[in-house]
């Protein structure tokens, strides 16, 4: 037989409000406002109808929660040793709280637990191994926290899942117990706090559990969500994407960490984008770019098919049509649309658009600049003027703070001329995307890829490759937020453009 259950409906959703500080708000959640009015959530707040409260689960809605909450843990932790837990496939939703100790309360808190070990080791009068090694790992860490190089936290790590039934929560629960264990972790159900664990895992900080256990720094860093054996990329940089593990599926979104790479942290700070048409290139080098702008880098972009447009003007950015104009002084981002331009006069346009680049590059100041030049085979096939002008960009920009994306779907054509080595030779970054059988072969050695390699970037899907920076190399899935994708995409005028030409 069931336990009985309580029923929370918004009129009587006292409960959860109590437990906060405002009981004269509306409320989280929309429940629990009753002031004889219909009720409606709070704007941008989404709310359940009702609460359905049972001492091991919540029912929110149609949906099922149960929170486990870690009352057990392993002896030593070591970097990213979270990570299958993290990256479980199932519906979680996973709160790690970390709540720092004052070094005052630590050192009470250790001196507390020194005393108690000596004393039982004194009392049993035998060498007891455990309570050895356990009195001087505390001895150790009280030494580190007096000396300043850790701290000591309270860290907590609850679990929520998801089903549409109780039956299959049950078996969610199974599962994830079973993985749990596996990492030494004793996962327990909250029970009879069903719905403060449900609150806890909220994305709300506010612990209403506080099943914790006390951490020093380094093993507190080891639980951070993101420290895995994936790409550790550099913190100043732009988010390039996500890490994609192999061995994971789409339906679980890929679930690796998040890869930032800051181009002005490298060597060089040039990109290569390589990949089949359609695969994603211009899409990426949008995104990058975008971020690039926002963090205050002056963008610069030759543009055969009015592709950057949008993005420019969203930016708030200077679209220029002539491409011997010099941009004003004071853009910081400046598109060449060359899309009206007539096709025959199109290479010279590039060559003239990166010409005023050049000019802007090399006589203005020296700030973070980027140089964007999509499908530049277009002039190292037809212009050797202008091919010449991006191999002195290529050259000078080191000197000049300047990084170029150089975007390019033919590997041939790159490999076949000096300037395309040297494009090659002076990235320090190379994304390569989907990749034809017929161009694999080439890419495969020019860039000594494995066999998995390079089936994974002949079936990648569009945004999906792998990123090579600086000896590293991550399969990647180039991310983007609602707002960048709708500026990302191609629209149909500039597919228009590009379907003239
Ligand atoms: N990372 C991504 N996420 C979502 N959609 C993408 C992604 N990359 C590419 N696309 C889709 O693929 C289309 C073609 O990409 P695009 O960058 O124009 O290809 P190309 O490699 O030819 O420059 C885009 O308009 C977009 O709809
Ligand atoms: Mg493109």
């Amino acid at each position: 037989m069931r336990s009985p259950r309580r029923r929370l409906a918004r009129r009587s959703g006292k409960r959860v409000f109590d437990q906060f500080d405002e009981p004269s708000s509306k409320g989280l959640f929309g429940i629990g406002k009753n002031n004889g009015t219909a009720h409606t959530p709070i704007d941008g707040f989404p709310a359940p109808e009702a609460l359905e409260i049972t001492p091991r689960a919540v029912k929110a809605g149609d949906t099922w929660f149960r929170t486990l909450a870690i009352v057990g843990w392993p002896r030593e932790v070591s970097a990213g040793w979270l990570q299958p837990l993290l990256s479980w496939r199932g519906a979680a939703d996973i709160a790690l709280y970390f709540e720092p100790l004052a070094n005052d309360t630590a050192a009470r808190h250790l001196q507390k637990q020194r005393a108690r070990f000596s004393a039982s080791l004194a009392k049993s009068g035998v060498n007891d191994p455990m309570t050895e090694v356990a009195a001087t790992d505390a001895e150790d860490i009280a030494r580190a926290i007096a000396r300043g190089e850790s701290r000591l936290f309270r860290l907590g790590l609850y679990i929520t899942l998801r089903a549409d039934s109780l039956e299959a929560l049950d078996a969610e629960t199974y599962k994830v117990k079973v993985l749990c264990s596996s990492l030494l972790l004793d996962a327990r159900p909250t029970t009879y706090r069903a719905l403060e664990g449900w609150l806890t895992t909220l994305p709300l900080g506010a612990d209403q559990i506080k099943l914790r256990r006390t951490f020093d720094t380094k093993a507190g860093a080891d639980c951070f969500p993101f420290a895995t054996g994936e790409m550790v990329g550099h913190p100043s940089g732009i988010l390039f994407g996500r890490g994609v593990s192999r061995t994971r599926t789409e339906a679980t979104g890929g679930g690796g960490s998040p890869v930032f790479v800051d181009r002005f942290a490298l060597p060089n700070h040039n990109m290569l984008i390589l990949a089949s048409s359609g695969a994603g290139k211009s899409y990426t080098a949008k995104a990058l770019t975008g971020r690039s702008a926002l963090q205050g880098d002056e963008v610069l972009i030759v543009d055969p098919d009015d592709e950057y447009v949008r993005l420019t003007q969203a930016l708030g950015g200077e679209v220029i049509r002539e491409p011997t104009q010099q941009p004003k002084e004071d853009s910081r981002v400046v598109c060449y649309a060359l899309g009206e331009t007539d096709e025959s006069r199109l290479h010279e346009a590039v060559g003239q658009a990166l010409g005023s680049v050049w000019q802007r590059v090399d006589k203005g100041p020296v700030r973070r600049r980027q140089v964007v030049v999509d499908e530049a085979y277009l002039m190292l096939r037809e212009n050797p003027e202008a091919s010449y002008l991006l191999w002195a960009l290529i050259k000078r920009s080191r000197k000049r703070l300047c990084g170029l994306t150089i975007i390019t779907q033919d590997l041939a054509d790159v490999l076949s001329t000096t300037l395309g080595e040297s494009i090659i030779n002076n990235a320090s970054i190379h994304l390569l995307l989907r990749q034809t059988e017929k161009a694999i072969d080439g890419i495969g050695s020019a860039f000594g890829l494995s066999e998995g390699e390079r089936s994974f970037l002949v079936a990648a899907p569009q945004g999906q490759g792998l990123l090579l920076v600086a000896g590293e190399r991550a399969a990647l899935k180039v991310v983007t937020s609602p707002l960048e994708h709708g500026l990302c995409v191609t629209d149909p005028a500039s597919q228009l453009v590009a379907a003239n030409r």
